[in-house]
């Protein structure tokens, strides 16, 4: 049975949802699912913009069935070649062999790379800022290249104000229903993800964020439709500075957040000790995660959100330990910058954790170490309370101001 939803008069959602999948491109959980999102335009030529992720292609497919009403499908808009939401497109031509294929040069060279048709014979080749009309309906083309791909454009409606956005103001989360953000608690039960899925999916454009959101401020948006999560129609501004925050690094909020590694317990036993200090001294919004608990993709996503970080690991064969050395990895390759930092290390022979957490902090851009490293001999001692005092007035410096 279909499941599509009207959106206006004749553009009707005909995405779905999966909350099978235990990882999003294999590699980010999502325990809350995913919708993979597409749109049909009921104009004198009919419009499909982007097709969906397989796991969800049978219900897709009759959605569009339904959407279509009898007619056939004149074309497919594709603003974004990742197989979430190119998967279906040689199902689409099999069942709508007439179909034109919208997208630029690098699209066509994707959907050849991709897959076998003959995607030339049918291919509508645009150019940034060109047009399509299809009747009462007229898209522009507006390229946002790295927006997560280089081929990646998005489509905007001058005809009713609505900007299919691709991934971009995306999110995880599976839809239940309601598919607007104004129909949900978004800032309550949908933020953390949608910041996740941004700083992990294009957290490292954000200067190709900062552009497409330029190119995007000259135009009058009345809706925003992205291919994963609600759609927005309420309250746009709100949701695109947030985006300007995360694409311009500059931290969400003011607050500490302490990332360690523990065998033992001793180096946590040194962070709540560390955290304790901080409080006594007037900070608030203190954040404690223990990265072999919780998924990298979360860290990553809470050093994007807080102002000041604290880092704190064992050594472990010579080396940082593995799930820290992971974060600070994804950190540098997220593009990770503009912080307050500190380190602490623990060891029990010869410590090296904490120079290697440094050196890997010093390769980001404008991550300021603003204490010196907390050596811990096995365990923290009575001796090193000064410190740890130390360090947590430049943290409470850091995030008072
Ligand atoms: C597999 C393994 C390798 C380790 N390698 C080192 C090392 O190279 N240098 C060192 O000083 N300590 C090393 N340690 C010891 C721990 O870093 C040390 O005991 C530390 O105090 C543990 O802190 P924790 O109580 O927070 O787990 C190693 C421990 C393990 C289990
Ligand atoms: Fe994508
Ligand atoms: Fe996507």
């Amino acid at each position: 049975m279909h499941n599509t939803r009207r959106i206006a008069e004749d553009v009707i959602y005909v995405g779905a949802s999966d909350r099978r999948l235990a990882l999003f491109e294999n590699v980010y959980p999502i325990e809350r699912g995913v919708s993979y999102n597409s749109y049909v335009v009921l104009d004198e030529k009919t419009v499909l913009l982007d097709t969906a992720d397989h796991s969800v292609s049978r219900e897709f497919l009759e959605n569009v069935e339904a959407a279509l009403q009898g007619r056939t499908l004149d074309y497919l808009v594709v603003n974004h070649m990742e197989p979430d939401h190119c998967a279906v497109i040689a199902e689409i031509v099999l069942r709508y062999p007439d179909v034109k294929i919208v997208g630029n040069q690098k699209t066509l060279q994707m959907i050849k790379q991709f897959y076998t048709f003959d995607a030339d014979s049918r291919a509508v080749i645009v150019k940034d800022g060109d047009t399509l009309s299809t009747g009462k309906h007229s898209f522009t083309f507006v390229f946002a290249p790295m927006v997560h791909w280089p081929e990646v454009m998005v489509a905007f409606d001058s005809s009713n104000g609505f900007l299919f956005s691709a991934d971009a103001f995306g999110t995880f989360g599976a839809l239940a229903g309601n598919i607007y953000a104004d129909e949900l608690d978004f800032e309550g039960e949908w933020l953390d993800d949608a910041r996740r899925y941004y700083i992990n999916i294009v957290g490292k454009y954000g200067v190709q964020v900062m552009n497409t959101l330029k190119k995007a401020a000259a135009l009058p948006i009345k809706m925003i439709l992205p291919l994963h999560g609600p759609i927005w129609r309420e309250n746009i501004g709100w949701f695109i500075s947030k985006y300007q925050t995360w694409a311009s690094y500059v931290p969400e909020e003011k607050g500490l957040l302490i990332v360690y590694s523990s065998i033992y317990g001793n180096t946590a036993n040194a962070v709540d000790v560390l955290a304790a200090a901080a409080a006594g001294k007037g900070v608030k919004n203190i954040h404690i995660y223990d990265a072999s608990k919780t998924d990298v993709s979360v860290l990553v996503s809470e050093c994007f959100r807080y102002s000041t970080i604290v880092f704190a690991s064992p050594t472990y064969n010579a080396e940082i330990f593995p799930k820290m050395e992971m974060l600070l990895i994804e950190l540098k390759a997220h593009a990770f910058q503009n912080r307050d930092a500190a380190v602490i290390e623990n060891g029990s022979w010869a410590l090296s954790a904490g120079r290697k957490i440094s050196e890997m902090l010093s390769s980001m851009k404008d991550v300021r170490v603003i204490a010196p490293v907390l050596s811990i001999k096995s365990s923290l001692k009575e001796e090193q309370m000064p410190l740890v005092e130390e360090m947590a007035e430049a943290l409470a410096r850091s995030i008072k101001g």
